[in-house]
């Protein structure tokens, strides 16, 4: 049967879409139509469109036959925004969300992950925990994923195979790591020529799965300076020149970890230096974290056109720092938002988002009071902006992803807040009734500002209805 998100049906959607205009703005469409084709693009975005309507002016138009569109109309509180898009995400760290103690990042790696990411060689066990990921964070709304899988190809392959299945947007990060001093003996590339053979056979199998890359990308993935080799750090620049394939790694994440850069790396000025001495400063370069960036390294990263993921989540909890998004803009930095699972404790782009709120007024709190202080602040418009738009940028994908736009494509969920009725019972619009998370609107008196604020702050899966990737159906709520 040719269902909601069946790939060969033309599809309509209808009612409130939200997403950001600018940086500082939210767009609000009411009572609009969005035709999205077969191939998952906006063909045409309608204001003041309903089914009526759309069957005798839009249909004729587009060359699409009534009986064969499915239609899909928002109820009463509920909204269209685009996907989500996490810039920075382990997969393989899956099973360790919220497992940190009082850990900091170099204890952490050893104490955590380095165990747990060294287990996934065994092929049963990554399959389940990817699976797991791919479905959870498609759950809250992940439409694009930036992953680090392991050092391990035919895991970092059934990754890739698990994104393309299930629909999500992915690139496909296989970990380089063969610094022997750093890494442990259980979990590391035995020299940098093994380690770039690895990182070229996960290409050739994701080429061999979407040859166009058009769902699934390889992303060169040299996990931080402190684990890698000057070759390999080399090699991986080549590989990117030769094939423009996209690269993440960390950067100043923690203080101990930038003084092991500094002492591994004597002749590079900074930690930023070090990538960019090796080639590896691009604009296809996604740095997470960036806590302590000097304002000469954020210029650096600006000048290279490099771009940064925030993780908030992940720097509170591993007590890294306070990052300040602020600043990277005023200096040019494009920035958008990372779970870091499993540094950070949740999969879900509004967690992050509504912890860059909250970590950009501490900042705030830490400078003098004055304009400073007032404009540390990220607004809720801000750090939505990051959660799409932003991250869009970030993965080089602005074309395709992060809004509405006829072009585009139809990466979206459909958000639902519960309203109450007259008798104090929440209705859900899904039959069950009372299990949205704390958004009642009893009296009908919120503006859509407040709606989004309330969503932003108190949302959950349990608002995210619906998902799509490229006009396919990759969840729904019952
Ligand atoms: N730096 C190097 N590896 C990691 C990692 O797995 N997570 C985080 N947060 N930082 C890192
Ligand atoms: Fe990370």
């Amino acid at each position: 049967g040719v269902g909601p998100g069946s790939l060969n049906a033309n599809k309509l959607f209808l009612g409130n879409f939200v997403h950001s205009k600018t940086r500082e703005e939210l767009e609000y469409l009411h009572s609009a139509g969005v035709f999205v084709d077969t191939t998952g693009v906006i063909v045409a975005i309608e204001p003041e469109c309903d089914l009526a309507k759309a069957r005798e002016h839009v249909f004729p138009r587009l060359g699409w036959e009534s009986e064969h569109v499915q239609v899909v109309a928002c109820k009463p509180g509920q909204f269209f925004f685009p996907g989500f898009i996490d810039t920075h995400i382990h997969a393989s760290q899956y099973p360790n969300a919220g497992i940190f103690g009082k850990s900091t990042l170099l204890d952490w790696l050893n104490t955590y992950t380095f165990p747990l990411e060294a287990s996934l060689s065994d092929l049963n066990k990554a399959r389940r925990v990817y699976t797991a990921c791919v479905r959870r964070t498609l759950s809250h709304g992940t439409t694009t994923s930036a992953y680090y899988a392991t050092i391990d190809v035919a895991a970092t392959n059934l990754l890739a195979d698990i994104c393309l299945a299930l629909g999500q947007r992915a690139f496909i990060g296989r970990v380089c790591m063969d610094h022997a001093d750093l890494c442990p003996s259980y979990y590391r590339d035995e020299s940098p020529a093994a380690s770039l053979a690895a990182a070229r056979a996960s290409i050739a199998h994701i080429r061999t799965i979407d040859p166009d890359f058009s769902l699934i990308s390889p992303i060169l993935t040299p996990r931080f300076a402190p684990s890698c080799t000057s070759d390999s750090l080399r090699g991986l620049a080549a590989l990117h020149a030769e094939t423009d394939l996209p690269i993440q790694t960390h950067i100043s994440e923690n203080l101990p970890e930038i003084d092991l850069v500094r002492s591994l790396f004597p002749g590079s000025s900074s930690y930023a230096a070090v990538y960019d001495d090796h080639g590896l400063l691009t604009p296809r370069t996604v740095l997470a974290h960036a806590v302590h960036l000097s304002d000469e390294e954020a210029d650096l990263v600006a000048r290279r056109g490099a771009k940064v993921s925030h993780c908030p989540a992940s720097n509170s909890a591993l007590t890294s720092g306070t990052a300040r998004v602020r600043r990277l803009w005023e200096r040019g930095v494009e920035v958008g938002l990372g779970t870091d699972v499993s540094g950070g404790y949740s999969p879900s782009v509004l967690e992050a988002a509504r912890q860059a709120s909250l970590v950009s007024r501490h900042v705030a709190m830490g400078l003098a009071e004055g304009k400073n202080r007032e404009t540390a602040k990220l607004t809720a418009e801000e750090v939505l902006f990051l959660a799409t738009r932003g991250g869009a940028r970030v993965l080089g994908l602005d074309d395709a992803v992060g809004g509405f736009e006829v072009g585009k494509q139809w990466d979206a969920q459909l958000v639902g807040l519960a309203v109450v009725d007259d008798m104090g019972e929440t209705e859900t619009h899904d039959g069950k009734g009372g299990d949205d998370a704390g958004n009642v609107d009893i009296f009908g008196w919120e503006t859509w500002e407040e709606r989004i604020a309330k969503w932003l702050f108190n949302g959950d899966d349990r608002n995210t209805k619906m998902v799509w990737v490229r006009g396919r159906l990759v969840h729904s709520r019952q």
